[in-house]
């Protein structure tokens, strides 16, 4: 009979003398108070238990223990705490079996690095990604796993964080025995038993040496990892603990636990842990419980730069495609646009050039006709951002498609409810905003009209899973969530730009940030004609009272100076380089501009440049969510993440207002409108939040 150790771990001896620790905390066995402490009473139970011989540690559902508990970060946690379950574990007089299946991530992988024995099932994966969360494995893991796999091993595994399947766990020597049964309680119990037979006892890991820790070794990946971390602190922290398994086990588990206290005072945790929870919590949405439609074929009208990206999404992620574009010769480019989408696979040999060939053959389709389009679960357009073009091809689409197909833009701006009227099935129509390269980046913005039917918003998120992509729920407005707000802050670095600041200093600035790279390096890599065109299209309606500051944006399109694409922007870019010293030309040109509209230059230090790039981010984006565009913060959270680059260690533009304080960026948003009160209009929200002495995560909850 099983005895209750807690709510969720139950004790149990076999007659010949295995102990069954097994846990049930659905659904990923994450190691909460309940877990540790049935895990606590169950050992001391254990070794006290004259009937057992040898333990084994078993998580029923679909995962051994998928690491500590998340939500319980930031609180106060009661005893036992995992870093004192693991010792005792480790520490058990008789033998210790960990039988790991699913994920055993984290503290799970701990549990099993503190156990004496390992085995786990040949697809499952193990892993210590506690560094995406801003912590070390600090039950532990940084002294444990470099005796099992090497220091070298350890500080990759630990740095990176990544799954490792158990089969290189295995090579790695983190684990003894694999097991391809599926049953992970029989193939333990098997172990247990084998190991009985031979005699076997505790083998405890922290007793073995670790040869390769050298302090050269720790030197080498401190300064690997300050190069690649971007301002992230985690990875440091790990190398650091990782550092103190050159020292006996227990001084190495004391450094380990004075790391893991660092840790847990640095803001950038608890930025991580939102980033972990808003990548799941941006799924729920009014939508969430309806069925999508059928997803199986997609056909893609245009094979431009997104329109190529897209069909190799879809079919990565199993889908049929068919792709049309205007004619033969477009046809050919597209079916080549995509093809090089592929390029660097078959390069890097993670696809061989038959598997390619094989998979467009099964999967893959073109046609200069729209008629191919009849039969397909989805369409999504990917033509020139121009409404009659839209409108053109949204009632030809109208006139082919099958019913009940969905219909979707892929427009970056335009309105998706006067796209959806020139149909007879507007309820069919929906927005889904992919971003370039769009078979890698991992946003993807899903435009809900106004007439859009509940279950054509569940097809769009669906489309998202099966693309592994982060969807986010938008609604119409122009340049919906990531690219409205983009735009006020490109205006804030334009009028900078215009009132003084050197354009370098401000990509300094925003890069100092986190930001892979600042605005007109961004500028430049898409492109300055797409924002002349886009400018130009609106000229006609711009608001008079509005500032124009653009004006040095146009010089540089009348020069030609379009970016990478000219070879010559901001930068330089001779010979097709990808990056470059900045175009020496352009300090005279600003000078010029700013003369013509008799502006004095005044200086802008990179604190003044960053206050006003953050004022404008959080009032625009506080506009964003107070007119309904955004579900809640937390969705500009992850579309700054998965579509703008915003550095993840600081969650997203509405975590990082809250974390400076809403009401400083209201009083700076209040100065900076003395000059200019019309850009500078505080967000209702914002000024409502302040008031009230509420956050933006108050509004995240519920
Ligand atoms: N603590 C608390 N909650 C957790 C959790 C953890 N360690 N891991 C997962 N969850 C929750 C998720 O938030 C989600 O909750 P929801 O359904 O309310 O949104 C639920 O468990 C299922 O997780 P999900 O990620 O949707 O399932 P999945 O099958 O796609 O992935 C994992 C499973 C385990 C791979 C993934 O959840 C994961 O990577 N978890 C974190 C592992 C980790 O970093 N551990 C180290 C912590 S120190
Ligand atoms: P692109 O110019 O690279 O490709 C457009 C393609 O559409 C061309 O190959 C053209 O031949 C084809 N086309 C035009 N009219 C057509 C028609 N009537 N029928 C069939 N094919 C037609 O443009 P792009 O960068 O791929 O942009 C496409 C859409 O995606 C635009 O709405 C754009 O705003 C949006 N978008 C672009 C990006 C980006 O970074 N480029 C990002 C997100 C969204």
């Amino acid at each position: 009979m099983a005895e209750q150790m807690s709510d969720v771990v139950t004790y149990e001896v076999t007659e010949d003398g295995v102990a069954i620790i097994r846990a049930d905390n659905p659904p990923v066995n994450a190691l909460g108070y309940q877990n540790r402490l049935g895990l606590w009473n169950a050992i001391e139970k254990f070794d006290a238990d004259a009937t057992a011989k040898i333990a084994l540690v078993h998580c029923d559902g679909r995962t051994f223990f998928a690491g500590a508990d998340i939500s319980e970060f930031g609180g106060v946690r009661a005893d036992p705490l995992l870093p004192q379950v693991c010792d005792r574990y480790e520490a058990a007089t008789k033998p210790v079996v960990a039988s790991m299946h699913g994920t055993s991530l984290g503290g799970g992988f701990e549990m099993g690095l503190a156990s004496h024995y390992r085995i786990a099932q040949k697809k499952s994966k193990v892993g210590l990604p506690e560094v995406h969360l801003g912590i070390i494995p600090g039950a532990g893991g940084t002294q444990r796993a470099p005796r099992v796999m090497g220091a070298a091993n350890a500080l990759e595994a630990i740095t990176t964080g990544r799954h490792m399947s158990a089969v290189e766990a295995h090579e790695l020597g983190a684990i003894d025995r694999l097991d391809d049964s599926g049953d992970p309680l029989a193939a333990g119990l098997a172990y247990c038993r084998e190991l009985l037979a031979e005699g076997a006892g505790p083998r405890r890991t922290g007793e073995r040496p670790v040869p390769d820790a050298t302090p050269e070794l720790f030197a080498e990946w401190t300064e690997k990892v300050k190069k690649t971390a971007k301002g992230q602190n985690s990875p440091l922290y790990c190398v650091e603990a990782v550092s103190a398994c050159m020292l006996p086990i227990a001084e190495g588990l004391e450094a380990e636990r004075a790391v893991s206290a660092k840790t847990h005072s640095d803001p950038q945790r608890p930025a991580l842990v939102h980033a972990f929870f808003g990548e799941r919590a941006v799924n729920k949405i009014p939508e969430a419980k309806v069925a999508p439609r059928k997803l199986e074929t997609v056909g893609i009208i245009g094979g431009g730069t997104m329109g190529a990206g897209i069909a190799a999404a879809a079919l990565n992620a199993g889908l049929s495609v068919v792709m049309v574009e205007m004619n033969a010769e477009a046809v050919a480019r597209g079916e080549k646009n995509l093809r090089r989408n592929y390029a660097s696979s078959v390069a890097k040999g993670r696809m061989t050039q038959a598997a390619l060939d094989g998979m467009l053959e099964a999967k893959f389709s073109t046609s200069a006709s729209y008629d191919a389009l009849a039969d397909v679960d989805l369409v999504i357009e990917a033509v020139f951002e121009k409404m009659e073009v839209k409108k053109e091809v949204f009632g030809k689409i109208d006139a082919i498609v099958r019913e009940g197909a969905v219909l979707a833009s892929n427009t970056s701006y335009l309105d998706v409810d006067e796209i959806a009227a020139c149909t007879k099935r507007p309820q069919d129509v929906i927005g889904l905003h992919f971003f370039s390269p769009a078979h890698i980046m991992r946003l993807l913005e899903v435009v809900v009209g106004d007439k859009t039917a509940p279950d054509v918003v569940a097809t769009g998120f669906q489309l998202a899973k099966m693309m592994k992509k982060v969807a986010v729920r938008a609604g119409v407005c122009d340049g919906f969530i990531g690219n409205r707000i983009l735009g006020a802050y490109m205006k804030a670095a334009n009028m900078m730009v215009e009132d003084g600041a050197d354009p370098y200093e401000v990509d300094a600035a925003v890069r100092s940030f986190g930001y892979p790279m600042g605005p007109f390096q961004m500028g430049d890599l898409a492109g300055l004609d797409i924002g002349y065109f886009n400018r130009r299209g609106k000229d006609a309606t711009r608001d008079p009272e509005t500032r124009y500051s653009e004006g040095f944006l146009d010089r540089m399109y009348e020069n030609g100076w379009l970016g990478q694409k000219t070879e010559k922007g901001f930068y330089d870019y001779a010979g097709g380089a990808r990056s470059g010293p900045p175009n020496p030309e352009i300090p005279a040109m600003i000078e010029a501009e700013r003369r013509k509209l008799g502006i004095n230059a005044k200086p802008f230090s990179r604190e003044d440049i960053l206050r006003r790039y953050i004022a404008a981010m959080t009032n625009e984006a506080a506009k964003v969510v107070g007119e309904g565009i955004a579900l809640r913060p937390v969705d500009v959270d992850m579309t700054s993440l998965f579509g703008y680059g915003y550095p993840r260690w600081r969650g997203g533009p509405m975590h990082h207002a809250d974390a400076v304080g809403l009401d400083v960026i209201l009083n700076d948003i209040r100065e900076f409108a003395k000059d200019d009160p019309k850009f500078w209009e505080p967000a209702p929200l914002l000024v409502k939040l302040v008031e009230e002495g509420r956050s933006f995560a108050d509004l995240n909850k519920g």
